[in-house]
């Protein structure tokens, strides 16, 4: 299947520079805070079983993955080998403009679990990548789509900067349905910051995920 759900505008973004420039210098850094990054592994704590082969895709120096369990293999793919190199919880990575060349490296039905993090949203072809997504995961295997309300804006394409939170998660999924994806389960979650200032109950960065299992 290969429905083509963006036109040209939806696809275009404030800095149409390549990619490849932006990306250039290693971000060694955390893009989400504390409390996201608690929520998120947590999810993957719940879903994800230690025989599995995980692909990262769009990833960092950083997976999320709980410290305490070994997979079977986690493979990585971003924007730069340094960061990638630094991803102590990563088998094997390369590095790939997803936005020039959506054909992935893998073979068919090799993949268990595929993890995105605060990555969609930069997408300008995801009717692409979600197609080769259906083709490199297992049946029965999981796709785990997660952001949060910030970004690179001028990396973004307008279909993600024009919408809110709820557009996002119906856009994403709606992409997955047109490529053969089932409905996907969304989660929609405020986080609380923890530590010293807990007791103050200030919101960490609000926590999206879309989850769909490959049939
Ligand atoms: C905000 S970072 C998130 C990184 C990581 N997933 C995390 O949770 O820290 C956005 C990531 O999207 C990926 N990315 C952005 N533009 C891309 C493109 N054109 N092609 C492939 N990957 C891209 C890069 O790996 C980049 O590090």
């Amino acid at each position: 299947m290969t429905g083509i759900l963006l036109n040209t505008y939806q696809r275009s973004k404030v800095d149409d520079n390549d990619d490849l420039i932006f990306y250039s210098q290693p971000r060694l850094v955390n893009h989400l805070d504390d409390a996201f990054r608690a929520r998120l592994t947590q999810l993957y704590r719940d879903q994800l079983d230690e025989d599995m082969a995980i692909l990262d895709l769009m990833s960092s120096w950083v997976s999320h993955l709980p410290d305490e369990i070994t997979y079977r293999r986690v493979i990585g793919h971003g924007m730069n080998s340094i960061e990638l190199e630094k991803n102590d919880r990563l088998d094997a990575h390369w590095v790939q403009d997803l936005n020039k060349n959506q054909i992935l490296p893998l073979e068919d039905a090799s993949i268990d679990a595929c993890l995105m993090v605060a990555a969609w949203q930069y997408l300008q072809y995801p009717e692409k990548v979600a197609g080769e997504l259906k083709r490199v995961v297992k049946k029965g295997g999981q796709l785990i789509v997660s952001f949060s309300n910030r970004a690179f804006w001028t990396k973004a394409p307008r279909i993600w900067t024009e919408g809110s939170d709820f557009d996002h998660l119906n856009y994403v999924k709606d992409v997955l349905i047109a490529q053969g994806w089932p409905e996907a389960q969304f989660i929609s979650e405020p986080t609380q910051k923890a530590g010293f200032f807990s007791f103050l109950e200030l919101n960490g960065d609000p926590f999206f995920s879309v989850l769909v299992n490959n049939n």
